[in-house]
């Protein structure tokens, strides 16, 4: 994993150094002082007379130089740029030197360049980007490179400054740390993260000041959860749900976090086809984005009373499994009939939700989970889609979304959906009417245990997990969630 640092020193004269440049020509005050020769300019020339916002080009210095590689980042028009886009370039850095096969470099202080934005703000945002960047999980392929791209892990990162900037960098640390923990447990294969070991990893919150508590099968089966231990009752590994709690301030009521936490999703007796089935081991993403949330907002010690409470089960199909027709009664005393057993994120979260709503009178409720493959249909991998029965929440999740580039769509939750899981023998079944509005469907079933409480749900099956290389993750887990909710907070939920 990438060192990142950001220290308050001169541009030292050897070695790989990164200089930051106006897309309008203009330098930054390092840049200047580099370009003697005008071998920036002459960089910049490379560029084909399009030195867009992002674009890095890399100079290989002749040998006898003592500055081995000289690097030029272009940043944008301050007038649009946002911290968004400085991540973006932090990020588009550690490509560059990972293609390059550097090891260790400096990038210079944008000092002298507009941004539109403090050099600390800008720094900060480049380093999040960067370790954003970074990031790989490559615990299973010891040895240092990536044999499948040529790029090289980059082990040191030095953003810097004209002034102490330690305190951007913490600002940055503590959330780039919860988002990799998140990506950590979404790319554990499914015999090594089952409900037991994710909930035992969760205890490791404890050592940041949040509060777990762990209910394992004889705890759920006292309580009732009948749905949510019927997705679990087909595997070896028995289900569990952890509660953890964050008390950064005193407030009436806590804000609720619940996540989808199905750590192998074969879909049961309803089995699925096997082409893919290996994805099922992150079918618990939105479970780690919580607890990746719960990490972020403690890390800062964010002010605000919040509960994240997640799932955790293994959906497997054996002599114990649960049948399509079986009819359970969940928690809330509703009866479900199970059409289909591959629809088992929705037993679960029905049962998490009703217990969070009754033991919490929490605020708001706010549940991730990769729901249902009829997203990706709608919205691709671009954005997840968000459904609530609160207009002042959605607009906010929108905002924080954007804020951080984690993008959501709303998606109706209209009455008249409600018909579509009417069963016949129960008061209501786990699917709607086939291939008609699948994520809605699964939506309006949550909206049954949520009762009048301010609540979103938020599907993010097409975006836990990406197939390609994105901006600021490397293809795998994206760990989607984790900075939206540590946002939602800071816009509307902490006291001040
Ligand atoms: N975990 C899946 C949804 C999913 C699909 C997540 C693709 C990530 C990528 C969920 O449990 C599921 O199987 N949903 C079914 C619902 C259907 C049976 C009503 C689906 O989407 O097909
Ligand atoms: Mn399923
Ligand atoms: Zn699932």
């Amino acid at each position: 994993m990438v060192e990142i640092s950001v220290a308050e020193e001169a541009v030292p004269e050897e070695g790989v150094v990164v200089v930051l440049a106006g897309a309008d020509g203009n330098l930054s005050a390092a840049a200047a002082a580099l370009d003697g020769e005008g071998v920036v300019s002459r960089a910049l020339g490379l560029l084909d007379g399009k030195p867009r916002h992002g674009r890095v080009v890399s100079l290989p210095l002749p040998a006898g130089l003592r500055l081995r590689r000289l690097l030029v980042a272009v940043a944008g028009k301050p007038e649009g740029l946002r911290p968004r886009d400085m991540e973006e370039l932090g990020a588009a850095i550690v490509k560059q030197l990972e293609a390059d096969r550097v090891e260790e470099a400096v990038v210079a202080s944008p000092a002298g360049l507009d941004l539109g934005m403090g050099e600390d703000a800008a720094i900060a945002a480049m380093a999040l980007g960067a370790e954003l960047r970074a990031y790989r999980f490559d615990r299973y392929r010891p040895g240092e490179e990536d044999e499948e791209d040529g790029r090289k892990p980059l082990a040191r990162l030095r953003f810097l400054s004209g002034g102490p900037a330690g305190g951007a960098l913490a600002r940055v640390r503590g959330l780039a740390r919860a988002v990799a923990w998140t990506r950590d447990l979404v790319s554990e294969p499914a015999n090594v993260l089952y409900p037991e070991s994710f909930a035992r990893i969760c205890e490791s919150l404890s050592e940041v000041g949040v509060e777990v508590e762990i209910l394992g099968p004889a705890d759920l089966e006292k309580l009732g959860m009948r749905a949510l231990l019927a997705v679990g009752q087909g595997s070896a590994h028995p289900p569990h749900v952890v509660v953890m709690r964050w008390k950064g301030a005193e407030q009436d009521a806590p804000l609720a976090l619940v996540g989808k936490g199905v750590c192998f999703d074969s879909g049961g007796i309803s089995l699925k086809p096997s082409g893919g089935m290996q994805d099922m081991k992150w079918d618990m993403a939105g479970a780690a984005a919580v607890a990746g949330a719960m990490r972020a907002l403690a890390e800062r010690r964010a002010a605000v009373d919040v509960v994240g409470a997640i799932g955790l089960a293994e959906n497997m199909p054996s002599g114990t499994a649960q049948r399509p027709g079986d009819v359970i009664r969940a928690y809330s005393g509703k009866t479900i009939e199970v059409i289909n057993t591959d629809a088992e994120g929705r037993l679960l979260l029905a049962d998490l939700l009703a217990y969070v709503c009754e033991r919490f009178s929490p605020r708001a409720v706010v549940d991730l989970a990769t729901l249902t493959g009829a997203v990706i249909v709608a919205l691709g991998h671009e954005r997840a889609g968000l459904f609530a029965n609160d207009d002042g929440l959605a607009e906010t999740l929108a905002r924080a979304g954007e804020e951080v580039g984690e993008l959501l769509w709303r998606l109706p939750l209209d009455k008249a959906y409600e018909k579509h899981i009417k069963s016949d023998i129960a008061e209501i079944k786990n699917v709607g009417r086939g291939r008609e509005a699948g994520s809605i469907a699964g939506a309006v079933f949550l909206k049954q245990f949520v009762g009048a409480r301010p609540w979103a749900h938020i599907d993010i099956a097409g975006v836990a997990w990406s197939s390609r290389d994105l901006p600021l993750a490397r293809k795998g887990a994206t760990g989607f969630g984790v900075r939206l909710l540590d946002r939602l907070v800071a816009l509307a939920f902490e006291a001040r």
